[in-house]
């Protein structure tokens, strides 16, 4: 069957009903794939995106990270990489993956182009695009993770019920609950998707953090009959607004950083056991940071 004969195939199962069963892609020797979305933009999923795959990668484990906002992309961006069109060339055939991949160690990135107009003007499918370099990849990497655009796109919420886990990043302001809300709900009911993971970014408290876990755990369960696991949650860093890259990034000693090391253990620990034997520990020193007041309740309507 040719690549794009597989995605074509793979998007015709109904593969998403059911548990993710990472047990039997470890032992198949396929990457274990995780979409980093939301239903808002600015909730820090690019951010995320970038500081989980980084943290892995630091852990051992080999990994991509595929900017699915391909003609908005954030993700070199971030890192300080030049922008270029290769995302595009790699679609012509006019270079490969290899050719257009950006290396750091064990951490791999494949970028989007920014406001490329051939992008722009030619309808892609884009869902097809992705899984043809998922399933053409998935051999060589323990992690691959997909930053998805902001907003409900059919292809984006093909892409998130394709992958095996989906971390839905929400913020404490309502808008943001509610379109964390609307994503899983329309994940549910069009692709029966029932578990998700959360992470809740920007929060200013315990208490805050605590009752978004809540209301929307209760809601999801309630409504939908779906369930949520905690991955955690990261601080809103008020002091750093226009230096979040560099706190995000630095070797500072920053609470933004333990805290993604705390969610990254979460996962792997609840999920891989000891089906991944433990890799180099990440170590890096911790800076001080300072959080701010974010004074949102959060409610779902
Ligand atoms: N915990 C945080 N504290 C402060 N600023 C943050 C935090 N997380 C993300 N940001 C900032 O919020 C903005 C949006 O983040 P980004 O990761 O691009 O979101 P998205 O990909 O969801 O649009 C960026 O300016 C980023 O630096
Ligand atoms: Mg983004």
């Amino acid at each position: 069957m040719s690549r794009k004969n597989v995605s074509d195939w793979l998007l015709s199962q109904n593969r998403y009903e059911g548990e993710s069963r990472f047990s039997d892609k470890k032992l198949e020797g396929k990457a274990t794939t995780i979409s980093i979305t939301a239903g808002k933009g600015g909730v820090g999923k690019t951010s995320a995106a970038l500081k989980i795959a980084k943290t892995l990668a630091a852990q051992g484990y080999k990994t991509l990270l595929i900017d699915c906002d391909f003609n908005l992309a954030n993700t070199a961006v971030k890192l300080g990489l030049p922008v270029n069109d290769d995302f595009s060339a790699l679609i012509k055939a006019e270079k490969t993956f290899e050719e257009v991949v950006h290396k750091d160690g064990q951490f791999h990135l494949l970028s989007g182009c920014n406001g490329n107009l051939e992008l722009f003007e030619n309808k892609l499918e884009f869902e097809k695009i992705i899984l043809d370099v998922i399933v053409g990849h998935e051999r060589e990497f323990d992690f691959i993770l997909l930053d998805s655009p902001a907003g409900l796109q059919k292809d984006t919420l093909t892409i998130n019920a394709y992958s095996d886990y989906r971390f839905v990043v929400v913020t404490p302001d309502k808008s943001s609950i509610t379109d964390s809300y609307s994503l899983i709900k329309i994940l549910n009911n069009k692709y029966g998707v029932k578990h998700n993971h959360l992470l809740v970014n920007k929060v200013s408290s315990l208490g805050q953090y605590q009752k978004i876990v809540k209301t929307l755990s209760e809601t999801i369960d309630h409504f939908l009959g779906g369930r949520v696991n905690v991955l955690g949650s990261i601080g809103y860093e008020v002091s750093a607004v226009d230096k979040f890259d560099q706190t995000l990034f630095g070797s500072a000693n920053s609470a933004i950083h333990k805290n993604f090391i705390k969610v990254v253990h979460r996962f792997t620990e609840e999920n891989f056991g000891t089906l991944i034997s433990s890799k180099e520990k990440f170590e890096m020193p911790f800076a001080n940071s300072r959080s701010g007041k974010q004074d949102v309740q959060p409610t779902i309507c």
